[in-house]
């Protein structure tokens, strides 16, 4: 079947793979650096672009970090996310599961009691706004230890309800999921569904220590699962998700280029792959951005494009119910 790109680029999709520090636009950056007296090597849009250039993981996460400390008062937060939600509307993303990084705060003397109102004043707005749905992921960083991570747990039993979700993030290599085992046990206890990123950079070994270990029932990037045909059978016949982000592990030089990328092989053996954003505005381009390099590279036909979509809600935390609407809507669509 042919299909335009406003077609694709109007479906309803989930994004399941976001930071919401990666969606901090250079205008709002700057304008924050100003308003907060924050120094920045960067003085224009044009510079800030300029600076985006990554060899790998961690020269894109000393930027990354560096962009989150312009992040000081509530209207702050609460700015940062609405600009996203924002972008949810123009990509007609219908469902977001957003990853919230209180270390990166706490460094800078956040705490939640600053951050989380600001954030969730912006769900709030946006729901009565625009109807999107919303779930919020606890991402803990893999740098840190583990005790400052059980700290930050601790801290967000002040915010029952407000997270789905236990993440890990940031540097992959040298911080094995073995490291947090008594992390996962308290966060497992609290309720908390379990995540991590995996198989970025990572081998497949820290795709099975995070399967084995955490008992993670999601696992973000997981690309290197490839390295292992023993994992992605295991993959499959789980179907354990992987958020895959395109765009990222092409600036992220986790593959070369788009066409090398192995989503779409992925897909074609049956593991639930999903397709997101990451860091947009680090990685030149919010979901549609995504979609459309993928369709580009492979040049995908409206199946595949509808699979990838579908498999962004059966993914997601949602209820079975409302996945069950979301992929009906779908269903119509495609029929139509
Ligand atoms: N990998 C690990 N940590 C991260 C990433 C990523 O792609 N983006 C933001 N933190
Ligand atoms: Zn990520």
């Amino acid at each position: 079947m042919t299909m335009t790109s406003e077609w694709v680029a109007a479906l309803p999709k989930a994004e399941l793979h976001i930071h919401i520090d990666g969606s901090l636009q250079a205008e709002r950056m700057l304008q924050l650096a100003k308003k907060n007296n924050i120094d920045l090597p960067y003085g224009t849009v044009e510079e800030v672009d300029k600076a985006y250039q990554f060899k790998d993981l961690q020269s894109f996460l000393d930027l990354y970090y560096l962009g989150a400390s312009v992040l000081r008062e509530e209207a702050d937060f609460y700015h940062l996310l609405m600009d996203y939600l924002l972008k949810c509307q123009e990509n007609t993303i219908v469902h977001t599961e957003i990853m919230i990084e209180p270390q990166t705060y706490l460094a800078n003397g956040i705490g939640f009691d600053i951050f989380m109102p600001g954030f969730k004043r912006a769900i709030v707005d946006a729901q009565s706004r625009w109807g999107i749905s919303v779930l919020l992921i606890l991402s803990l960083l893999k740098h840190t230890t583990e005790e400052e991570c059980i700290e930050v747990l601790t801290m967000a039993d002040g915010y029952p309800g407000d997270f789905v979700a236990l993440g890990m993030a940031s540097t992959e290599m040298g911080n094995p999921p073995e490291k947090f085992q008594r992390l996962f046990q308290l966060g497992r206890e609290r309720g908390y569904r379990l995540q991590t990123h995996a198989g970025e950079e990572g081998s497949a070994d820290v795709i099975w220590g995070s399967l084995r270990v955490m008992q993670a029932e999601r696992i973000d990037h997981g690309v290197r699962c490839t390295d292992d045909p023993q994992l992605v059978d295991y993959l499959c016949s789980r179907q354990i998700p992987l958020t895959v982000c395109p765009l990222s592990n092409v600036r992220l030089r986790v593959f070369d280029k788009m066409a090398d990328h192995n989503i779409i092989e992925l897909l074609k053996k049956g593991i639930l792959v999903t397709v997101n954003s990451d860091d947009p505005t680090y990685f030149g381009g919010f979901l549609n951005a995504n979609y459309q390099a993928l369709v580009d590279a492979f040049n995908l036909d409206k199946e595949d494009v509808l699979a990838l979509v579908k498999n962004g809600f059966r993914a997601s935390y949602l209820p079975e119910d409302r996945v069950q609407k979301f992929l009906d809507e779908l269903d119509q669509m495609e029929a139509g």
